[in-house]
């Protein structure tokens, strides 16, 4: 009898927040999932997830090279989420060379270096990359310059990668996140605000892929924006601004 393997996706930052979201969903959707992340140890899976945590930081490029190499020897990739990513805030200059460095790598050079290896296996099965991005990557972003201009990068880097990969079959989609309710701003001053209705759930942004990857065949959406209803957040001292 024929076994027939699930297609597998990779995802990562799947340790906790909107990638752990993410890893769930495709995993309830029948993809054998592989999450990145560089500590498992406060997540929580559930018996029926099928994802199967790798232990890598995506700065080690060596590293991240081998474990995607291992992934697709044995296994037909068809999703890559590139959705590790760090947050720093306060005015520039508070920013440390370290910190930006740590910053273009994770949200930006990590993406691409993910991308260029997997490319060629995502072609032959006509496969998506999606990249999460953030609604700072069109807006001006004081006390988030940096943080800003790696997620317009991003941007760049995924609607051209779209416009390449297009005739080949791969899908490439950008979503623009607004305030979630995640650890990302475990760094800055600032959080979301107390009403529901001033932030999104990593879960929520689980679904938008789970309805992009319902469109027909043929059918792509490249770029998806998520806002919560008000635009509200709290300094982590004081009260809403
Ligand atoms: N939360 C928001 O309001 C918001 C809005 C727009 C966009 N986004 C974007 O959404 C993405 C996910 O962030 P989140 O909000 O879910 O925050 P989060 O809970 O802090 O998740 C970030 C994830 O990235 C992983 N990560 C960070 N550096 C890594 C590295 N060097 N190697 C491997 N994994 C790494 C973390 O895992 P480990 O710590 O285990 O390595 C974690 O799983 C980010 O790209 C962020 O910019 C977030």
């Amino acid at each position: 009898m024929e076994i027939i393997k699930k297609q597998a996706a990779i995802v990562t930052g799947a340790s906790s927040g909107i990638g752990y979201a993410i890893s769930k969903k495709l995993s309830a959707l029948g993809y054998e999932v592989f999450g990145i992340g560089r500590n498992f140890e406060q997540t929580k899976w559930q018996a029926e997830d099928c994802v199967h945590p790798i232990v890598c930081d995506v700065l080690d490029t060596n590293k991240l090279c081998a474990s995607l190499k291992q992934i697709m020897a044995q296994h037909q990739v068809y999703i890559l989420v590139n959705n590790a990513g760090i947050g720093y805030y306060g005015p520039h200059e508070e920013l440390s060379p370290d910190k930006l460095k740590k910053l273009v790598r994770t949200n930006l050079e990590a993406p691409m270096i993910l991308t260029q290896q997997l490319l060629r296996h995502l072609k032959k099965n006509a496969g998506y990359v999606i990249n999460v991005s953030s609604v700072t990557a069109s807006q001006s972003n004081p006390h988030g310059c940096a943080y800003g201009a790696t997620k317009a990068g991003l941007t760049s880097f995924s609607h051209s990668l779209f416009d390449e990969a297009r005739k080949y079959g791969v899908k490439v989609v950008t979503i623009f996140p607004d305030m979630t309710q995640t650890n990302l701003y475990r760094n800055a001053d600032f959080r979301e605000g107390d009403e529901i209705e001033s932030y999104l759930l990593p879960e929520e942004v689980a679904m938008t892929v789970e309805w992009i990857l319902g469109q027909r065949e043929g059918v792509i959406v490249t770029d998806i924006t998520l806002k919560p209803q008000f635009h509200r957040i709290k300094r982590k001292s004081c009260s809403s601004v």
